[in-house]
């Protein structure tokens, strides 16, 4: 099975595809109702704090409102694919979701891209999924990539902790523990 993107696919007349006109307070609702039809409860509150931390980071970089709102959907979206894999594929599962659903490119990317600090096209093949380049490229995909990196279960990380943490972690992959840390630094002015 392929899961390659098809952004011809997306239908424009999906009340999603409208989604960034509307305000945070009510896209918080509308996707709110989406997930919660979707994924399991423990999911839905880890994604609440992803959110919560994603949304800070916006909010201290003054991004515009539509990068604004690009993160917070994308943050609430990002572990929308946990409802058919809780394997490294949930990201991509969760990306097709959202464009067969009408949703932005924009969005499906920044779920497509949260995992870890990226994958090369290398790693995604290892990992069973198509062989392409999965790095956060726009700042609102590095920051819901980061955002989930910085939660772990439902604790909230300090820079130090999580530092700490992918060194030990990828202490045998120096090229995927580089990524974490440059991604970190590049926001380090804005997290704790
Ligand atoms: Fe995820």
């Amino acid at each position: 099975m392929s899961f390659e993107s098809s952004s011809n696919s997306a239908n424009s007349e999906s009340p999603y595809s409208r989604l960034l006109k509307k305000s945070e307070n009510e896209i918080v609702e509308v996707l709110t109702h989406y997930l919660k039809e979707k994924v399991e409860e423990e999911v839905f509150k880890h994604i609440l704090i992803v959110t919560d931390v994603a949304k800070k980071i916006a909010e201290k970089l003054n991004l515009n409102e539509e990068s604004r709102k690009l993160v917070l959907i994308g943050a609430l979206l990002h572990d929308v694919g946990r409802c058919k894999s809780h394997g490294m594929d949930h990201a991509v599962i969760g990306a097709e979701m959202l464009r067969k659903d009408g949703f932005d490119e924009r969005i499906a990317k920044i779920v497509e891209r949260h995992i870890g600090a990226g994958l090369t096209a290398k790693e995604a093949k290892s990992f069973g999924l198509l062989e392409k380049d999965y790095i956060p490229k726009t700042v609102e995909e590095k920051i819901v990539a980061l955002a989930d990196n910085l939660v772990s279960n439902r604790k909230v990380l300090r820079k130090k902790e999580y530092l700490k943490a992918v060194k030990e972690k990828f202490s045998n992959q120096t090229d995927v523990l580089e990524r974490h840390i440059k991604l970190l630094k590049e926001f380090e002015d804005v997290i704790d």
